[in-house]
């Protein structure tokens, strides 16, 4: 009987149905390792892959690389042009200096040669320059897509808002310009319109949009009295303000939306879905855990859609949206007065 029920539960998950569709992208399932140092070598793309990630996105090609590139390379043409002694000596620039921006082309298509699922590129930056013509030799390189991280700190206090958000829907268009591969936009929370700019990248051309870009925050060293920069990774915590989002967006928006930043759990990654993310992004959670996390994230969510009778993603994607869901308010300000107003401070801390 034991094994009979054994062999009904594995029969059902297998007939379960986790395909989505990111940035026009058939996957087999919602779970993509976002951009991180894992892409940089082939060994632990292989694994990735091999634990059931459905595409991947890879390490940022950075605007400030690519600049870096073509300033050595004016450097270069300059002192040959001047005819310095030693610059005879000059190989054609690739061979003298293959640059970040080589590297990073051959490391699409070594990528796209050793996998089998979709590679999407990342090209990082925040102003509108040549940097972006680069998408399309990423394209030429032979990835599936591409995802554009503007990372800005509106630290110019003469820039209006409405010129921040502008920034990014020039750098969107001219890079949309260059290529036919679907381009996504990644993003960080702290935007005074949010919904209203996602609604403009889409109509300025974009495929996909993955909220939120992690906010790295500089720390003081009170030893050193300078300014430490420290990557700390995420926690399931995290997760919640994409999770908002995602329900805030759901259903206002056509193109996909991918929910990163504090996915590690099979809870995390549920609520995500529920609120109507198309993938989920992972990145602190693979660092942390390994290739493993994608397998007991993919049989988690199995386990709980058989429980909870669903048979398909479609079928779950966006049930808890704010579209979908009983308490719609809860997504904006409502409860909000309510939840201040029943907080208690701890008694052993504070006795009557
Ligand atoms: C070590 C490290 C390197 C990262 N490199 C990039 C990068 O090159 N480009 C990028 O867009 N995001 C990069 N990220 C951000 C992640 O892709 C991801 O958006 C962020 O960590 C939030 O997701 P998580 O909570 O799953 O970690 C990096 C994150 C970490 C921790």
């Amino acid at each position: 009987m034991m094994i009979r029920l054994m062999n009904t539960t594995a029969e059902a998950t297998e007939s379960m149905d986790l395909s989505t569709t990111y940035m026009g992208l058939a996957l087999k399932n919602p779970f993509v390792p976002s951009s991180s140092p894992l892409t940089k070598r082939l060994d632990p793309a292989r694994q990735l892959e091999d634990a059931g990630a459905s595409a991947l996105v890879m390490y940022s090609l950075f605007e400030e690389e690519i600049e870096a590139d073509e300033q050595q390379a004016i450097q270069l043409a300059h002192e040959q042009d001047l005819g310095h002694g030693e610059a005879s000596s000059y190989l054609p620039m690739a061979e003298v200096y293959p640059g970040r921006r080589d590297e990073y082309l051959e490391q699409v298509r070594r990528l796209k040669e050793a996998l089998e699922i979709p590679v999407i590129a990342s090209l990082n930056g925040t102003t509108l320059g040549g940097w972006v013509r680069h998408a399309r030799a990423i394209q030429e390189a032979g990835a599936d897509g591409l995802e554009l991280n503007i990372y800005y700190i509106a630290a110019d206090f003469s820039e209006a808002p409405a010129a921040v958000e502008q920034r990014v829907i020039d750098i969107l268009s001219a890079t949309v310009r260059q290529v036919s591969i679907p381009v996504g936009v990644k993003l960080f929370p702290h935007y005074s319109s949010l919904g209203n700019l996602v609604q403009r990248i889409e109509a300025a051309g974009a495929s996909g949009i993955a909220l939120f870009n992690r906010f790295y925050q500089p720390d003081l060293d009170l030893d050193s009295m300078e300014v430490s920069q420290t990557l700390s990774l995420s926690r399931s915590r995290d997760a919640l303000i994409t999770m908002r989002w995602m329900a805030l967006l759901y259903g206002h928006v056509n193109m996909s939306l991918a929910a990163t930043g504090g996915v590690h759990t099979v809870k995390d990654a549920l609520k995500m879905l529920l609120c109507g993310a198309d993938v989920t992004h992972l990145c602190s959670a693979l660092l942390t855990n390994g290739p493993g996390q994608i397998e007991r994230l993919h049989d988690g969510v199995l386990a709980w859609m058989q429980q909870h009778g669903y048979e398909s993603l479609r079928q779950l994607k966006g049930s808890l949206s704010q579209k979908n869901s009983p308490d719609p308010v809860a997504f904006e300000r409502g409860n909000y007065l309510q939840m201040l107003s029943r907080y208690e401070p701890p008694k052993s801390v504070w006795p009557d």
